[in-house]
């Protein structure tokens, strides 16, 4: 299949377009280099740089290609900034989405996967979290990726479009060429390893005191490999129907166990320290994956959160400075 991956060269998005690739996929990435890394797209993609909510470019890039299907992985996804200027989250997680979807049907492609998230539940109270769960997000960024779910329930009911949702609980982990480089950084793993690399002194574990057995936050990690494959395999349904899925392993790691888990990986004492909440922190997060395990096959390869821990740290050991100064091999 012909694939454009809107967002492919950001975190998720370029191990996809890797394992898209290997699959014998042709990709193209579409992409505004706003938060994703030129580098990290491999050779065998096609690169051209444009925002998501730019009709015209779209419109141009439909002329020249011929899709079979669209991935999007082109949202922003800080939850703290998205409290701070929801307009941004609407306007690009929804607005420029409808613009993406827009272009889409006047090109005449019906096949969409999309990058949704745990955010969508807000604060469940009972787990594993199934999809049915009541949505409830508690900030504009799960706000937002819930309405554009919304959007596409009701442009498949229109329009026959054919669509993936894929709601992501705690992506983390690295292949040789891809991994997470962010900026601001403000995700777990890759912070306990600049402590572990000499960027920072400590860690700061978000609460004590938390209802979980050791008082901080449990979360489902998910290798990033493991994620792609997911995008993978969700083509295969595009042709009959659409389908929403959890995308975790099942099982949760408080603060401390993932800490304790990266110390052992690095061999670095990993200092932590305890800081107050982080606002919006739901305390336990952890995704039942039983209907994409049962419907579209899916299994995790890489469930054990040392070896995501270990594949993340390799790529960080790799790439010190992130993207900068590397090339993609
Ligand atoms: N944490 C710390 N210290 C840090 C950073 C994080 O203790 O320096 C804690 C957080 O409080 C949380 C856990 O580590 O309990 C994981 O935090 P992350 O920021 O790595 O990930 P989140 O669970 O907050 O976010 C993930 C996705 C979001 C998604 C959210 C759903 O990255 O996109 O799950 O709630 F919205």
């Amino acid at each position: 299949m012909k694939i454009l991956v809107v967002g492919g060269a950001g975190y998720i998005g370029s191990v996809t377009v890797e394992q898209l690739l290997a699959a014998g996929h042709q990709v193209v990435v579409y992409d505004n280099l706003l938060k994703g890394h030129r580098e990290s797209v491999p050779e065998a993609a096609t690169f051209v740089e444009g925002d998501m909510g730019d009709a015209a470019a779209l419109d141009k890039l439909f002329g020249q290609h011929t899709f079979d299907a669209v991935m999007h992985f082109a949202a922003l996804s800080l939850v703290g900034e998205s409290v701070t200027q929801p307009d941004k989250y609407f306007k690009n997680n929804v607005s420029n989405g409808l613009v993406l979807l827009d272009a889409m049907g006047r090109a005449g492609i019906k096949k969409f996967v999309f990058s949704s998230t745990a955010a969508v539940y807000g604060e469940p109270t009972e787990w594993p979290i199934h999809e049915d769960f009541p949505h409830n997000p508690t900030n504009p960024y799960g706000e937002s990726k819930l309405a554009f779910e919304k959007v596409l329930k009701w442009y498949e009911n229109a329009y026959g479009l054919r669509y993936a949702t894929l709601r992501y609980f705690n992506a983390a982990g690295a292949t040789g060429c891809c991994g997470e480089d962010h900026d601001p950084e403000t995700h777990l793993i890759p912070l306990i390893l600049q402590v572990a690399q000499g960027k920072r002194d400590a860690i700061s574990m978000f609460g004590d005191d938390y209802p979980t057995p050791d008082g901080t936050c449990v979360r489902d990690y998910i290798h990033v490999v493991d994620l792609a494959d997911a995008h993978v395999r969700a083509l295969s349904i595009l042709g009959e129907r659409s389908g929403t899925f959890n995308l975790g392993n099942g099982t949760g790691f408080s603060v401390k166990q993932v800490v304790e888990a990266a110390r052992k990986v690095t061999g670095h004492p990993i200092p932590a320290k305890v800081a107050p909440r982080r606002a919006g922190d739901p305390a336990v997060l952890v995704a039942s994956s039983a209907r994409i395990r049962e419907q579209l096959g899916w299994e995790p390869k890489y469930p054990d959160v040392e070896t995501i821990i270990a594949d993340a740290w390799r790529w960080h050991q790799a790439h010190p400075q992130g993207y900068h100064a590397s090339a993609h091999v």
